[in-house]
């Protein structure tokens, strides 16, 4: 007997209160393009074969042959959220570092102290490569959950060959796109950040390389400084991956400079950034990761968004994930800090964790618009406007999310 023959897959998500998503079809998205989303009242999407067909407003509509239905009554839809700057391999926990640090310790004090990064190195090296897989996979649901259909994963608490080996392997396994961080700290076992160098750069790259997209370094006083991160980043270039740099997170210690040098995919933290800085970004391709969540978390000064935005930098949004400096999965409370911390509108937001962030993973042609042709992610809120996004801070905004055209979760 044959198997009965399947039509296109395809759904239809209709009666949507507003669809939002951002209006031009270039990427990165810069300056007032940046606020420019389209907003679309009593709405529908058509998704079919993981793709998107079509979307429009319900008086439009015109869909033929088979299509399983979603009620979008009382729902606004926005394409599915991207976290470009996630670290979602890591065993263990910080709550008793949380607990110090509440009592009036400064993270870089502990980072000195042989705790922060390096208190997480310990039990995500014990943890085998099955248990790294299992924190990933419950990591990403818990982002899934919170909108994000897309997400980067960072390795970087292994600092040993096999363990970030096994990092990535996780990563990539668990559906995110994997970034090496072996530069993140110099684990306890070399006596510097040279030694440790040498050992990544000759023994962990060439076998990262082939499991990875990016590399990314921490360039900070006590962690790399710019001579290490060129050495390391012009070995990665070399083996075919895009660069990415952790900058200005307490200091300016050159790597905004480096990273526009180099031509790096992107900038991530500034929270430390002066105006020359600002500048240099806003002439410049390298995109501009900001973290609202982590300065928040550490209680450290904001990034200076609206000065880069103002400046024409590329500016994406993301959470910075990791159990030390922001033990937050959701994208939709950092839009709420970008409108009520860096001076963000609500649209210009929505663009930055989406085409924005989708462009740093170097997937902005697929992923991060509700268009036809682009995959059919989408989240849809339990909203009467898509502007709660950022409106409801910490409420539980997300009602359903689609990824490649079928719902994976619903409240
Ligand atoms: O992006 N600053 C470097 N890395 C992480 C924090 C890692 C941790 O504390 O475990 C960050 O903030
Ligand atoms: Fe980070």
């Amino acid at each position: 007997m044959s198997p009965p023959v399947a039509g296109p897959r395809r759904l239809l998500i209709r009666d949507l209160e507003q669809l939002a998503t951002p209006a031009a079809a270039r990427a990165p998205l810069r300056g007032r393009e940046l606020g420019a989303v389209e907003v679309t009242e009593r709405a529908y999407v058509l998704c079919a074969e993981g793709r998107i067909e079509s979307v429009g407003a319900m008086d439009d509509l015109d869909v033929r042959g088979d299509v399983e239905e979603l009620d979008g009554r009382g729902m606004c839809a926005v394409p599915g959220l991207v976290d470009c700057h996630a670290h979602v391999c890591f065993a263990g926990d910080r709550v008793e570092e949380f607990s110090v640090r509440a009592a009036g310790a400064s993270y870089e004090e502990l980072h000195a102290a042989g705790g922060g990064i390096l208190a997480t190195v310990k039990p995500t090296r014990a943890a085998g490569e099955d248990g790294l897989r299992a924190a990933v996979e419950r990591h990403r649901d818990w982002m899934l959950r919170a909108g994000t259909t897309t997400f980067e994963g960072k390795s970087g608490y292994g600092l040993d060959r096999d363990t970030e080996l096994a990092s990535l392997r996780a990563i990539r396994d668990a559906g995110g796109v994997p970034t090496f961080l072996g530069a993140h700290a110099v684990p306890p076992e070399f006596e510097s950040a040279d030694a440790y160098l040498n050992f990544v750069v000759g023994e962990v790259l060439p076998e990262a390389a082939p499991l990875a997209e990016a590399v990314d370094v921490f360039v900070e006083r006590g962690a790399f400084d710019v001579e290490h991160a060129r050495r390391y980043l012009t070995d990665a270039r070399r083996l075919g991956l895009e660069l990415r740099l952790h900058a200005d997170q307490f200091t300016e210690a050159g790597g905004v400079d480096l990273a526009i040098e180099l031509g790096a995919r992107s900038v991530d933290h500034l929270e430390a950034t002066g105006e020359r800085g600002v500048g240099a970004l806003g002439a410049a391709e390298v995109t501009a990761v900001l973290l609202p969540a982590s300065a928040l978390f550490l209680d450290r000064p904001m990034p200076p968004a609206r000065n880069l935005v103002d400046a024409g930098a590329a500016v994406a949004l993301a959470t910075d994930f990791n159990p030390g400096s922001a033990f937050c999965e959701s994208v939709p409370l950092v839009c709420s800090l970008a409108c009520t911390q860096l001076g963000l509108s609500p649209a210009e937001a929505l663009t930055a964790c989406t085409v924005n962030a989708a462009h740093v993973l170097r997937r902005a042609d697929r992923k991060g618009r509700l268009a036809a042709g682009y995959d059919a992610d989408v989240v849809l809120l339990d909203a009467p406007d898509w502007r709660y996004l950022a409106y409801h801070l910490g409420g539980p905004v997300v009602a359903a999310v689609i990824r490649g055209g079928e719902a994976v979760w619903r409240r």
